[in-house]
C-alpha cells in the first residue's frame, strides 16, 4: 500500500480499528493522542471545565481543538455562538462534526473556527469567559508559548480563566523553534508561571486527570482567581515538584496495575485452555 492509500485506509478506519492505530496517525481520532483514551480525554477536558466554572453562557476558545474530542461535549453543553476553535488541520474539524458532533448540531450551536497556527485568538473578536488548550502547549516552541500566552491574555474576559496542559520530564527544557509532534516539548513550571507573569496572567497549579503524564496550570489575570478557591498560587517550585511527584506515581500505578489485569487474565484464559485438555477423572 502506498502512503497516500495507507493515509486513506487510517482515515476511513471504524473506531475499532482505529483503537489500534499509534498517536499521530491520520485517523481523527489517533492524531490528536492514544485512540483507545479519546473518551477519557473528552471527559477530563469537559469536567475540568465544568468544575472551574464553565456554563451554558460562557464563552469559550478551545486552543489545538483538534477532531473536537472536547468540542463534542463542549458544543451541546453551550448555547449557540459560544464554541471557538483553533485548529491549523481543517480536516480533523470536519472528521470531528462528520462523526463525533453531527451537521444538525453544527446547525443548531453554529461553533466558530479559524483554521491558523499562528495562535491568533483575538482575531475572533471575542472576550472569553474560559480557554483551553489541551495537549498542545505539551508540543510548541518557547516562541509560540509565548504567543499563545500574549494573545489569551488579551482576549480573556477580565475574569476569565485559562487551563492548560504542559509536560516536565525534569530534563533540559524544549529548546527547539518549531512545533513538535507527537514527541513531547519540556517545560518547567517556574518557566511557565514565569512567561504568564511576563504577559500579565498569573499561574496556578492543578491536579487533574489524564493520561499522559501531563501537569495542568490555569491562567487568570492578576487578582482574578480568588473566586476558584481549590486553585493554589504557585508558591515555589517544592510544592509543584511533589505534585508532578504524585501524578507520575499515579499514572505508573495506573499503568502496572493495566499490566497486571492483562497478565492475570492471560493466565486465566491459559490455565482454562489447559484444563479442557485434562482427561475426565
Ligand atoms: C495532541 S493534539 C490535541 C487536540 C485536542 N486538544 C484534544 O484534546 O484532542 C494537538 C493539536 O494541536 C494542533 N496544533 C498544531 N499546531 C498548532 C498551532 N500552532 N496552534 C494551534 N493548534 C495547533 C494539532 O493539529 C492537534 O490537533
Amino acid at each position: 500500500m502506498d502512503e497516500v492509500d495507507q493515509r486513506t485506509a487510517q482515515r476511513t478506519a471504524t473506531i475499532e480499528q482505529a483503537r489500534e492505530l499509534p498517536p499521530g496517525a491520520r485517523h481523527y481520532r489517533a492524531y490528536v493522542g492514544n485512540p483507545a483514551s479519546y473518551d477519557a480525554t473528552s471527559a477530563a477536558q469537559f469536567t475540568l471545565m465544568i468544575a472551574l466554572g464553565l456554563r451554558e453562557d460562557h464563552k469559550l476558545l478551545d486552543i489545538g481543538c483538534g477532531s473536537l474530542c472536547g468540542g463534542r461535549l463542549f458544543i451541546p453543553y453551550l448555547r449557540a455562538n459560544r464554541y471557538y476553535g483553533i485548529e491549523p488541520e481543517a480536516w480533523l474539524v470536519e472528521d470531528g462534526i462528520a462523526n463525533e458532533v453531527g451537521r444538525d448540531l453544527e446547525r443548531m450551536k453554529r461553533p466558530v473556527f479559524r483554521h491558523v497556527d499562528d495562535f491568533s485568538a483575538t482575531e475572533f473578536g471575542v472576550s472569553f469567559d474560559f480557554a483551553l488548550a489541551q495537549s498542545v502547549l505539551t508540543h510548541v516552541s518557547r516562541g509560540q508559548l509565548e504567543r499563545c500566552l500574549a494573545q489569551v491574555s488579551q482576549c480573556l474576559a477580565p475574569e476569565g480563566l485559562f487551563a492548560a496542559s504542559f509536560y516536565d520530564d525534569g530534563e533540559a527544557m524544549y529548546e527547539g523553534d518549531a512545533w513538535v509532534y507527537p514527541k513531547f516539548a519540556s517545560y518547567s513550571v517556574g518557566y511557565v508561571a514565569e512567561k504568564a507573569r511576563q504577559n500579565g496572567l498569573a499561574a496556578f497549579p492543578l491536579v487533574w486527570a489524564n493520561s499522559y503524564d501531563h501537569y495542568w496550570m490555569v491562567f487568570a489575570h492578576e487578582g482574578q482567581a480568588d473566586r476558584v478557591p481549590w486553585l493554589g498560587a504557585v508558591d515555589g517550585h517544592p510544592r509543584m515538584v511533589r505534585i508532578l511527584e504524585l501524578t507520575r506515581q499515579l499514572n505508573d500505578a495506573n499503568r502496572e496495575h493495566a499490566m497486571t489485569r492483562r497478565r492475570l487474565e492471560q493466565a486465566e484464559s491459559e490455565i482454562s485452555a489447559l484444563r479442557q485438555g485434562e482427561p475426565d477423572t
